[in-house]
């Protein structure tokens, strides 16, 4: 080994993307690289990269090259690229972006043998899949301590039309319980008052006899443990044992993000969802049925090829039906391998994709104010998360259902749930003023103590 070095990785992209640069930085620590936040300091520079859309794709792309003027101005400094569109380009990315080394999601066990290679002058390129790779025994390298992030599956069997991610993340793979609970336990003795158990789609999670419900319930008993997530949830395996394992469990909150995609059983079937509309009616109904206050979020795709304005219309009439409290909407972007990117025919128009997206943000962006702004009086549990971003003398953290609250505090709360009393609203951030008098957590949590003594 050529002796540590400062490393810098720069994460575009989704939560399992964060999650494998912890995984990256549990690598290299391992072998005594260490850790630096300005890619100025540092001898090797890595970019984690998403290829979910082709938009996304230019950016990161756009970015490694920026990136490489720290290679011409300290001519020992290391480029790479992580991720998805590592897996996706895989050697393309030596030309097209000048870069030393190119690692796909798969391989960042090999991280350092990678660097040893580039310094003995090799450029590499790793971007298999392997069929076993899921990192079980590889301690991630935590950054932010009091919210971990547990990577309980990796890859995705679905193969929506539309997405690329079966191609650049492989197959699903499932890791142990025991692995998990283990890495959960070490995690709340680090520190983490809230975990979220991570996959493409938890809700497929197999291991042995244990299901999703099974890991979430065990999960949700780790002692220390307050607060539990998960996502993402597919609707075709959302479960009534699911619904009953977040009913049941105080510490698992109470916010599903379940993507629905379209609102038109056509679009659906053409997306190969394999849900229609009136199954995931259902599973909201069952949702709300047993967790009366869960909020609710989803992801939506607009033009998908073939998509009319009676389907857009009938998005727009599931989302006002449903109300989410939030809704990231996509355009549809054509990517490499997907079946859909093959549709020639019926291409809806960029402009009226956008026009579509417009119309479904302009609502949404009402219903979730509606949402928060019912907040503002009420008592809420904050999970501090750190300073505010503005504001000298202000933290910042989440409630139960994840809206964003700052408040006046310093860094001794960060890491502490506080009652918080919510008094106002500033665009999609609600403020307020620790309140300990009232505390649904407390109310949980004598809930809990009532049941035990019965029991
Ligand atoms: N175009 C647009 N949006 C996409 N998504 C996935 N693939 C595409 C694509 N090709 C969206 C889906 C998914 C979210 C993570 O990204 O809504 O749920
Ligand atoms: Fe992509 Fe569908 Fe898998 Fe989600 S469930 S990662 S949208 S293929």
């Amino acid at each position: 080994m050529s002796g540590p070095k400062r490393y810098y990785i720069e994460t575009y992209g989704c939560q399992m993307n964060v999650a494998d640069a912890e995984l990256m930085g549990g690598v290299l620590k391992r072998e005594g690289h260490v850790r630096v936040d300005d890619p100025a300091e540092a001898e090797v520079v890595i970019v984690n990269t998403c290829a979910i859309r082709d938009h996304a794709e230019q950016r990161v792309i756009g970015r490694v090259g920026q990136l490489n003027m720290h290679k011409l101005e300290r001519p020992g400094v290391r480029l790479g690229v992580a991720g998805c569109v590592a897996k996706e380009l895989g050697k393309e990315l030596l030309e097209l972006a000048h870069v030393d080394f190119v690692v796909g999601p798969d391989s960042y066990r090999h991280l350092p043998e990678v660097l040893d290679r580039v310094d003995e002058g090799e450029r590499v390129v790793l971007d298999r899949f392997s069929r076993s790779e899921n990192y079980e025994d590889l301690e991630p390298y935590r950054i932010e301590r009091c919210a971990a992030w547990i990577t309980i599956m990796r890859g995705c069997d679905k193969f929506c039309s539309y997405c690329i991610v079966p191609f650049t993340r492989g197959r699903e793979k499932c890791r142990s319980p025991e692995g998990i609970l283990e890495e959960v336990r070490r995690a709340v003795q680090d520190g983490a008052r809230e975990v979220t158990l991570l996959g493409q789609n938890v809700n497929s999670y197999r291991s042995g006899d244990w299901d999703f419900p099974d890991l979430l319930s065990a999960v949700a008993q780790v002692d220390g443990l307050r607060r539990v997530r998960f996502t993402t949830s597919h609707p075709w395996d959302f479960t009534p044992r699911l619904v009953d394992a977040i009913a049941n469990h105080p510490t698992i909150c109470e916010h599903v993000h379940l993507p629905v995609q379209s609102g038109s059983d056509r679009i659906l079937a053409a997306m190969r969802r394999e849900h229609t509309v009136a199954w995931y009616r259902e599973r909201v109904a069952m949702l709300r049925e047993a967790v009366p206050g869960c909020a609710l979020s989803t992801d939506v795709i607009v033009g998908f090829p073939g998509e009319t304005d009676a389907d857009f219309q009938a998005t727009f009439d599931l989302m006002s039906e449903v109300r989410y409290n939030f809704a990231y909407v996509f355009v549809y972007s054509p990517r490499p391998h997907t079946p859909a990117a093959a549709i020639r025919d019926d291409v809806v128009p960029h402009e009226a994709a956008v026009e579509r997206l417009e119309a479904l943000n302009a609502l949404q962006r009402g219903i979730g104010t509606a949402y928060l702004l019912e907040k503002v009086g009420t008592v809420q549990d904050v999970l501090v998360q750190g300073e505010a971003k503005r504001g000298l003398g202000l933290v910042a953290g989440w409630t139960e259902q994840r809206e964003t609250v700052v408040l006046p505090g310093d860094r001794a709360l960060v890491g502490e749930i506080v009652a918080v009393r919510i008094s106002g609203l500033s665009g999609i951030t609600l403020h307020g003023e620790v309140d300990r008098t009232d505390s649904r957590e407390g109310e949980k949590l004598l809930e809990l103590a009532m049941l035990d003594a019965s029991a």
